[in-house]
């Protein structure tokens, strides 16, 4: 059988139980809003949230997480914090993507608890065990955690009901080198482990890739943040413009979308500033969708490797899509969706979310 027979079209999936997840992050303005999507699903159950050191040093990671999800209500669930460093490599951060703090221009408040006294690859590890074939696994950072929870215990990938990985760039251009992606070039070795951990594993356990292949194409533009504010009644309202001057503040009434405007308006910037228009792509939030099954897209079998030794190519992900490695596919790749569904869904639920938030019984 050819590969391209076996490209699956996924459609829309809500009719069923709350999904558990262990989401793990680099937090991050798009994983700030994957964080807020997940909280206002109905479909999602976050079981933990894990920090990976990433867009920035791990302990800001983990201050953002605690702070972003007490600002967004929801300050019961586990935070765990990982590694401060990648498996081999020294850790590289970027400030200049994701802000000096990793939320961009947001200000959030100093979180009022400590997390986890557990690490991210112990809580990988013991709640897999606790929960077998339940939670499915929605990573958005380096893949560190998760590989050091490989090390501490191999099962913890077959006692996963599913793997979502935002990662890699197949046939399309890096983002951090001109082959690599910035979650897989942070940490080659750990994607490499957690890739080849799948190898020779039944079809149906195989890992999600939401690659920049299709994540590029999941572009937020100021009149999605206009229209967040609306549904969710903040005043003024929000009217990012590329006029602006750089580093203009919200005055929004709603605290979260004061955040989540500051954080991308600075998004925005380093996408202009990267040639690639006054917009942010918004990665992390598209893969929490396709974790949930509430977005449609499109998966293509492959087998996938990561280049560890490359003069100029470490850190590249190769995807073998006609057996030529003589290797079984071991990833199903995320090669296209709808970003308007996208973000008709994200824009009015992250708003009604909030606007609850703010005003219980108003979405009644
Ligand atoms: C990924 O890199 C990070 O900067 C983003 O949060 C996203 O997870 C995109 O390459
Ligand atoms: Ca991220």
């Amino acid at each position: 059988m050819g590969q391209d027979e076996r490209v699956r079209a996924h459609e829309v999936d809500t009719a069923r139980a709350p999904i558990p997840l262990l989401v793990d992050v680099d937090t991050g303005i798009d994983d700030a809003l994957a964080l807020l999507y997940l909280l206002a699903s109905p479909e999602a159950e976050i079981a933990t949230v894990l920090c990976t050191a990433g867009n920035v040093p791990v302990h800001q990671v983990a201050t953002n997480t605690l702070a972003w999800l007490e600002v967004c209500g929801r300050p019961d669930i586990e935070v765990a914090v990982g590694s401060a460093v990648p498996l081999v490599a020294p850790l590289m951060t970027t400030e200049d993507t994701h802000g000096p703090r990793g939320v961009g221009y947001a200000e959030l408040p100093a979180p009022t608890r400590d997390p986890s006294a557990r690490s991210a690859a112990e809580a990988w590890v013991e709640l897999t065990r606790e929960r077998p074939g339940e939670l499915t696994g929605l990573v958005t950072g380096p893949l560190t955690n998760l590989a050091l929870a490989v090390r501490l215990d191999p099962g913890v990938l077959t006692r996963l009901r599913r793997l979502v990985v935002m990662g890699g760039c197949f046939n399309h251009p890096g983002n951090t080198t001109p082959t690599s992606e910035w979650n897989v070039a942070v940490d080659p070795e750990a994607a490499k482990v957690v890739f080849d951990a799948f190898a020779g594993l039944a079809p149906e356990r195989r890992p999600l890739l939401c690659p920049l292949d299709t994540t590029e194409s999941i572009e937020m533009h100021p009149a999605h943040i206009a229209r967040i504010a609306e549904l969710a009644g903040s005043v003024p309202g929000e009217d990012l413009s590329p006029d602006d001057p750089r580093g203009r503040r919200s005055r929004a009434s709603v605290p979260v979308v004061r955040h989540l405007s500051d954080a991308l308006r600075f998004y925005m910037e380093f996408h202009r500033d990267q040639n690639l228009g006054y917009l942010a792509h918004v990665h992390d939030p598209f893969a929490a969708a396709v974790a949930l099954g509430t977005v449609p897209f499109v998966t293509r079998p492959a087998t996938v490797d990561v280049e560890l030794d490359g003069r100029i190519t470490r850190g590249t992900t190769v995807a073998d899509w006609s057996g030529i490695w003589g290797r079984e596919p071991d990833a199903d790749i995320v090669v296209g969706t709808e970003p308007e569904y996208f973000f008709t869904h994200l824009v009015e639920r992250v708003a009604l979310y909030v606007r609850e938030l703010y005003v219980p019984g108003s979405n009644n």
